[in-house]
């Protein structure tokens, strides 16, 4: 293995377009920050940077849903995501912004390199425009009917209500969102990285140096390496971002995906002079801790444009993680389906530890997984309090009461195979984190620890101190026997809070507190020893670390989220009004679909079936479930029509199902094809069905 003497360690730039949530800390900044703090307690030479993205997309959106200017969305979003990090104890080095102008400026040359190296391709093409508002449409700003589900607000680049992505051409009555007019394609001019140069470049340095990778980082990068790159354009048509340093180039600025992760690069010269030493240097270890959306950007896009460059280093490794759904649904911002850090904090005082915990300990490392408000709990009662925090607290109060609250000694002629064997395990612990860690598998790692403090309290149960005889103060056995179980508790106690404080640096703050001790104990070197408190050292008394948390806490926690979803998905059908609507979906031709073959209209599998029930989704007022009869089978599929009809009333229609539809989840319920409906220009969904009544199952074509 390579042999490197410093590490640069990046976290995502989140957009500065929202709070973050607690997907974001278990996916990124809480893996981050562990192994930036393991580094720093190995003593490394270590940085950790990152920065809010101020640019792209995103952010106007947001601006225009808020009715704000672009830069009062970012100044607003930067500081309450930095102070949400900051409160979560993440540490960065520096937490900067790209509106700063030593990025701008930064990113612009390293553009101007590649350009003058000749490695763009000037193109022209098509694009959206919109006529009224005299501006070019990025995807997500063209709205207008979800092909699959029907939400008529879906974006052109994806449908939040279904989550297919999707393009503009894809849409049902397209429409600006900055103007309702209808898109029009224009011509403009745009430079172009081609990311297919690089092909060979990448494949060697991803899928044969890089095999040791996560698998799912490692995999994605090989699906797109094995579907072949394309050119990307690296310029957009808009008015907010970093202006394209080409003289002609009014109007145009970076793609966000060129400048954010130029971002790390510019955070790093805001830090230190000595930047170069971890950018330029062989021997500078760069890693990058991202979500599973940013692999294709952080894994193929940004290390060719290093490349490309020259005079960068490439990441080492890109420890990307899948994404933490909550109470079985889906993160959607939009739906403000979240759990958001800075309410957290507001809600859970002094509970930084326990999100840390409960986001570690289930992180989504491998593959998706969930977030529940019980799990919390039950995390927090059954595994901090009962036996990570009840060990140090038992530890303490008997040591107040059985030795004077002093470090007893540990008497070498009473040690038993019990005490060998604690002692065997407090070595061995400190291999086991450290191992996981160096690997990135922070669950594993925590997991050790806190199998270490069950250690000590089964090695407490087994020794019973409290049922010895030792008031006369006299040396007998008994003594010695409860002077060695106090005295290895406390060591392991040390033991503890050196290991836990990557993960929980709050709780070992505390725990040095209790022991005065001071934070050079903290030294990753120094766990594994029995000799970090010396005798006859007199502790403080316990603190409380962990309080348990009540039932009416998370009922709390999840009313609220139920309240918040129900409240985002009022604001959303109110936001377009009746007449708003019958403008924009006026049938024309122009937004007619692009002619397919017949060959694409006979893939679909059209059937005559029939609703033999109907009802309401829970937590969703727009979607309705319906059990249809297929003649030869009966289906389940969800249908976003619940606001145009009463259950009831529906029961026992025919209607035309799309078949074959590949099924689809929606808020935890298979749909298994969809209903085909009319919707005239007032917005009013009327049944397509047969003339007469017919056999459930019959073909359509
Ligand atoms: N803002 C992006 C997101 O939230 C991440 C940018 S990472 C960077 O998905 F590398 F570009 F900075
Ligand atoms: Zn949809």
């Amino acid at each position: 293995m390579k042999d490197f003497k410093r590490y640069l360690i990046t976290a995502a730039l989140p957009y500065a377009n929202g709070p973050v949530h607690i997907g974001h800390l278990a996916g990124v900044y809480l893996p981050a920050d562990i192994y930036v703090r393991y580094l720093r307690a190995r003593k490394r030479d270590v940085k950790f940077v990152s920065g809010s993205d101020e640019h792209g997309v995103p952010i106007t959106i947001r601006a225009m849903k808020e009715n704000i200017t672009p830069q009062e969305v970012v100044d607003k979003y930067h500081a309450i995501i930095r102070s949400s990090l900051e409160q979560m104890g993440v540490s960065f080095d520096i937490y900067s912004r790209t509106s700063n102008p030593i990025h701008h400026k930064t990113s612009q040359d390293f553009f101007t390199t590649l350009y003058d190296k000749g490695l763009f391709e000037e193109k022209e093409s098509e694009q959206y425009y919109d006529e009224k508002a005299k501006t070019f449409l990025a995807d997500r700003y063209i709205i207008g009917t979800c092909p699959v589900c029907g939400n008529p607000n879906a974006y052109g680049d994806q449908c939040e209500r279904c989550g297919s992505s999707l393009s503009p051409e894809m849409l049902i009555n397209p429409r600006s969102a900055l103007s309702d007019a209808t898109p029009l394609k224009k011509k403009t001019k745009h430079w172009y990285f081609p990311l297919q140069h690089y092909e060979a470049w990448l494949k060697q340095w991803i899928l044969e140096d890089h095999k040791e990778w996560k698998n799912n980082v490692y995999g994605q990068c090989k699906s797109w390496l094995d579907n072949g790159l394309q050119s990307r354009a690296m310029t957009r048509d808009s008015n907010w971002g970093i202006k394209v340093p080409l003289p002609d180039a009014e109007g145009k600025v970076l793609y966000v995906w060129f400048d954010a992760p130029i971002g790390y690069i510019s955070a790093t010269k805001e830090l230190t002079d000595n930047w170069k030493d971890y950018w330029q240097s062989e021997d500078s270890k760069l890693i990058h801790f991202i979500g599973k959306d940013n692999i294709v950007f952080h894994c193929i896009i940004f290390p060719a444009m290093l490349h490309a460059h020259g005079e960068f280093v490439v990441p080492d490794n890109v420890p990307a993680n899948e994404f933490l759904n909550i109470e079985g649904d889906k993160v959607s911002t939009s739906r403000n389906w979240a759990v958001w850090v800075n309410e957290y904090l507001e809600d859970f005082k002094d509970c930084e530890d326990v999100l840390r915990y409960v986001l570690c300990s289930n992180a989504p490392e491998t593959k998706d997984n969930d977030f529940t408000w019980k799990d919390f709990q039950e995390k927090n009662n059954s595994e901090l309090a009962s036996i990570f925090g009840n060990f140090v607290n038992r530890t303490f109060v008997l040591m107040h009461k059985l030795c004077n609250g002093k470090v007893p000694k540990l008497h070498e002629d009473v040690m038993d195979d019990i005490d060998r064997a604690l002692i065997a395990d407090i070595k061995s612990a400190k291999t086991k984190v450290e191992n996981a860690l160096e690997e990135f598998r922070f669950r594993e790692a925590l997991f050790e620890v806190i199998d270490l403090s069950r250690k000590g309290n089964k090695y407490m149960q087994e020794k019973e101190p409290w049922k010895k005889k030792i008031d006369n103060g006299e040396l007998t056995v008994d003594r010695k026997l409860v002077d060695n179980c106090l005295h290895l508790c406390l060591q392991l106690t040390a033991n503890l809070t050196i290991l836990i404080n990557p993960f929980l640096p709050f709780t070992a703050k505390k725990m040095l507190h209790m022991m005065k001790v001071v934070d050079k104990m903290l030294e990753w070197e120094n766990s594994g020893s029995i000799k970090l408190l010396s005798v006859g050292y007199s502790l403080r008394s316990p603190e409380i670390l962990f309080r348990k948390i009540e039932d009416k806490e998370i009922q709390m926690q999840v009313e609220k989220l139920k309240n918040g979803l129900v409240q985002a998905e009022n604001t959303a059908s109110n936001a377009k009004s009746e007449t708003q609507r019958a403008e924009s979906v006026e049938p024309s031709a122009l937004s007619l679909k692009p002619t397919i073959q017949y060959d694409d209209f006979a893939k679909l599998d059209l059937r005559v079936g029939k609703i033999l029930s109907a009802e309401k989704v829970e937590k969703a007022d727009k979607l309705l479930k319906l059990e249809i009869d297929l003649g030869f089978e009966k289906r389940t599929i969800v249908s976003g029509i619940a606001l145009h009809f009463k259950p009831e009333d529906i029961v026992g229609k025919q209607v035309v199902v799309v078949a074959n539809l590949a099924p689809r989840k929606m808020r935890g319920i298979e749909s298994n094809g969809m209903i085909l409906m009319a919707e005239n220009a007032a917005g009013k969904l009327i049944f397509v069905n047969p003339d007469e009544d017919t056999d459930a199952g019959s073909g359509v074509s």
